[in-house]
Order: structure tokens, then sequence, then C-alpha cells
């Protein structure tokens, strides 16, 4: 994995704990809320952390204080699930020595693995998916009365939207706010339509709402989060349908993404909007032109293209070709010609040639993407691809590949940096930089991490800085005034 600034700070979100936080109405309990995966098990954490709240619970960033403890899983791929088992053994270990800790399974990983972990491990009390956590207050009480919980159910309508989420993951700056939740798309690599349901769409009054409350609580940044934000499409609420299957009074008051950002982008001319997952196959013009209007609206799309091949392409039923993809990135550079790009891509998926692993470094060469998350096929239990394809790319061909990629991605995201030195940028600050006390870092509107000397400014100060040199994963500079 390329190992950018960028990363580097999302790597350090990896298995993150809430902060801790003492309430009015204390019942004496403390939780300790450690996430891992997407950013939307981030903010999902926040919305646990806000249901309990209100039952009296007080978070606690501290493992050996906690009376119970809950992992927010993902699932995405191998590696992360070995990341949770890793975690259990640990919040194990604890509750040898304080019996009455509850442990509890939330987020991804709980559809799938519920029956395991509750009968055959006894290493969790509790098992809860993602859209099962107004429960949880009542499940807490039923393994306080000695048994077992579980509540996996997939909702058609959840979408927690009149739940402000109590924000203790972060800087203070910059927010998650979901705006789908679930996803219908079936590509076949992915665990996501199994593990998180139908994809729903939020009411955009609760998130105009949301955008205002966090832009008087001081927030300078809101991320909106779907796993396809383009397919957003408000009519009244339930499952997602497509625009031309409403009838004309849904058509009538129905949102789309585009008049959304269009809403969000004017609660506050000083909030930057950023938004994540777009869709090759969803994105349209009226997208590119609202971010055309809005200066807040960050100039950065991230576009993953996961194969450019167009055999690959269907096989994963990403609904898009080659050309498809092309057609998109110059639509993007036609109407937002600053604009930076990134992309998700995936190495050895089943079947894949040489020639078509040749078509996925010939696409990146075509974009030259600012930077990418770029990973090894990982077979996923019960996915399409995992019952219709044989997963038959040796490691070393994956891992070859791979190394490729990220070879061919780290010379572009140090070209397209170039490009920057000289230039000033409005960076927001973030925080103080790992590496030095007297260092400041945070991004600018094209999500390049900037880091720059501290003198008097603070996180969230919006900060001119000009670019004097660069890593191939971080610019540095100077404030001017
Ligand atoms: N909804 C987003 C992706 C969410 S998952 C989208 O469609 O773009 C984030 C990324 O994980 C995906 O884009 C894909 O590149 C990667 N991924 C998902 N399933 C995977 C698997 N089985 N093996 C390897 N990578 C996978
Ligand atoms: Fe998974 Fe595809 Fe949905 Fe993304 S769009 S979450 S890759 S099924
Ligand atoms: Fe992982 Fe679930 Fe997100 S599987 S990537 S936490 S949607």
């Amino acid at each position: 994995m390329l190992r950018t600034e960028e990363k580097v700070i999302d790597e350090a979100r990896q298995g993150e704990a809430l902060e801790g936080r003492k309430v009015s109405n204390s019942n004496g309990r403390k939780v300790f809320i450690e996430s891992y995966g997407c950013q939307m098990n981030f903010s999902d954490s926040e919305i646990v952390a806000s249901i309990l709240e209100k039952d009296g619970y007080e978070t606690t960033k501290l493992l050996h204080e906690a009376d119970i403890v809950f992992v927010n899983t993902c699932s995405i791929r191998e590696k992360a699930e070995q990341t949770v088992r890793k975690r259990l053994t640990v919040y194990n270990k604890h509750k040898r020595k304080n019996p009455q800790m509850i442990i509890g399974v939330l987020g991804c990983m709980a559809e799938r693995l519920k029956s395991k972990f509750l009968e055959e491990e006894k290493i969790v009390d509790l098992v809860v998916g993602p859209d099962a956590y107004r429960d949880l207050p009542n499940l807490v009480g039923e393994v306080d009365g000695g048994r077992k919980a579980v509540n996996v159910i997939l909702s058609k309508e959840e979408t927690y939207g009149d739940i402000a989420p109590v924000r203790l993951g972060g800087n203070g700056v910059t927010a998650f706010v979901s705006i789908t939740r679930g996803c219908d798309n079936m590509c076949t690599f992915c665990v996501v339509p199994f593990t998180r349901g139908r994809e729903r769409s939020r009411d955009p009054e609760s998130i105009i709402q949301e955008v205002r409350e966090l832009s008087l609580a001081g927030y300078r940044e809101v991320t909106l989060l779907g796993q396809n934000v383009d397919s957003y499409l408000w009519y009244g609420g339930g499952l997602k349908k497509e625009f031309a299957n409403l009838s004309d009074e849904e058509k009538e008051k129905s949102t789309n993404f585009a008049q959304l950002m269009d809403r969000v982008a004017q609660v506050d001319r000083k909030i930057r909007i950023r938004f994540s997952t777009s869709h090759p196959k969803d994105m349209t013009d009226d997208v590119l032109h609202v971010m055309a209007r809005h200066d807040n609206i960050c100039d950065y799309i991230h576009l993953p293209f996961q194969s450019g091949n167009s055999r690959i392409l269907e096989m994963m039923n990403r609904g898009y070709t080659r050309e498809w993809y092309m057609n998109r990135i110059d639509a993007i550079r036609r109407i937002l010609p600053t604009c930076s790009i990134s992309a998700d891509i995936i190495s050895g998926f089943c079947s894949e040639t040489e020639e078509e692993h040749q078509d996925t470094l010939s696409l990146m060469e075509y974009v030259k993407y600012h930077f990418s998350y770029m990973f090894k096929y990982s077979e996923r239990p019960n996915t399409m691809a995992q019952r219709k394809y044989p997963d038959d790319i040796p490691e070393e061909t994956k891992q070859r590949r791979l190394a490729e990629i990220i070879e061919l991605q780290q010379k572009h995201s140090h070209e397209q940096l170039k490009k920057d030195l000289g230039k000033t940028y409005e960076v927001l600050v973030e925080g103080v930089s790992k590496k030095s006390d007297h260092e400041l870092y945070g991004r600018n509107t094209h999500n390049s991490v900037i880091v720059f000397p501290r003198e008097n400014y603070k996180v969230g100060d919006y900060v001119m800085v000009k670019v004097e040199t660069c890593t191939s994963a971080t610019l540095k500079g100077k404030a001017v005034k």
C-alpha cells in the first residue's frame, strides 16, 4: 500500500478508540468503542456513542476501566477480519481480570460471524449489525440478565437520520456525515451489500440540519459519506429507487446528489465540502457543474476504477467499461480542469491475464492519479465472485502486479505534487505533525497533505501556505500573509 502521509493518517485511525466523555445522567458504566474499516464505521461508532449516552453510559478511551467493550468491525478483506480477531483476544485478557466486562462485536463482521462468535468461540457476549444500534441498550440488558444477545437484522428504512452523532473521534475540525446506508451495486468481489444491506438515502432536511449544527460547533469541513454517493436519491424515504421509477409526486419532492450538494454547500460558505465515494457508473455532469459553481466544494474526486480492463470490469459487475470510465475522466477535466483525482485499484482479480493487468497500468497513465488505495484481490465468503469464479491468480502474481501498480502510483503522485511547487494554497489545519511539534499539517482543496511551520497558527485555522518542497506523498511549505 502506498504510504502517503494521507495514508499514514488514515492508518492511524484504524483501531482508534473514541474519546472519553462524562454525561450528566450517568448510570455509572463506561463503554470503550474501537473502530476499524472505512469512515462509515467511524461515523457509526459516534452514532452508537450517542445512543448509549442517552441511556447514561459514559465513553472511555481506556480499555482497562471499561465495563463494556465494543469493536466496530470491517469485513472487506481477510486481513481486516484477522486484525479484529487479535483485538478480541486482547479484550478477553482484560475480561479475565474483570469478569463482569461485556464484549460486543458491532459492524460488518456481525452478520457473517454471529453464530461462530457466540457459540463456538465463546469470546463475545453481544453481536450487533449496522442497522440494529438503536437496540443496543436492550441488548446490553439481555447480557446483564445472563444471556448472550444478537441482533443482526438489516433494515430497509434505518438511516439514523434523527440521531446527532457525538463527535468523539475527530479533531473538532473535520466531520463525516452519512447520506446513504447500504449498497445495491453487488460488485461481485464485495461483501458490503451483505454486511450493510440494501441502499437507503437519508432525508436531506436531517443532513442539512446536521451540517448546520456542525457549523455552529465550529467545524470547518464536512465529508458526505456513502458507498456510492452519486446514487443518492431522496423521494420520501425507504429503499433506493431509480428516478425513472418514481411517481410524479415523488419526482416533485425528490432530491438527487447534485441537488443535495448544492444545498449543503450553501449552509456555511466557510465550511468545506468533500464527499466519498463517487461511482463511475453514476457520476453525472450535473454533480461536476455543482462542484464548479461552489468554491467551498473541494476540487477533488475519489473515483475508484478497480480494473482498467472491460472484461474484468464486467466480471466485477461494476456497470461500466474502460471507455466509459475514461469518458467520466474527460468530463472532470473539461468541467473542473484543476480537479485532483484518486482511485481504488484491485490487482489479481479472478482470471486476470497479464495483458489485462497492463490495461490497469495504462489507465493509470491516462489519469495520473494524485494517489490511490491499492489492494490484492481477497476472496470473500458468499460473494458472487466466490460462488462463480475460482480465485485462480497465484499469490506471488497478485503481489507482483500490486507492486507494479504501487510503483507507478508513487511516480504519478510525485509528478502531481511537483506541479504544486511554488503555488500557494489555502490549507485547513487539522493537527500537529507527528514528526515535529513545531509543524502543523492540513490539506488543500486537492486533498494533498501540506506540512508547514506552526508559528502562531492553530488547528481549525485556514492558512495560506506557499509550497516549497515535496516528497512523493506530502507537500511542505510556509505560511504567507
Ligand atoms: N463503495 C466503494 C468501495 C468501498 S470498499 C466503491 O465502490 O468504490 C473500498 C475498496 O476496497 C474498494 O473500492 C475495492 O478497491 C476494495 N475491495 C473491496 N472488496 C475487496 C476484495 N474482496 N478484495 C480486495 N479489495 C477489495
Ligand atoms: Fe462494494 Fe461495489 Fe457497493 Fe462499492 S459499489 S460498496 S465495491 S458493492
Ligand atoms: Fe469494511 Fe464495512 Fe466499511 S466491510 S470497508 S467497514 S462498509
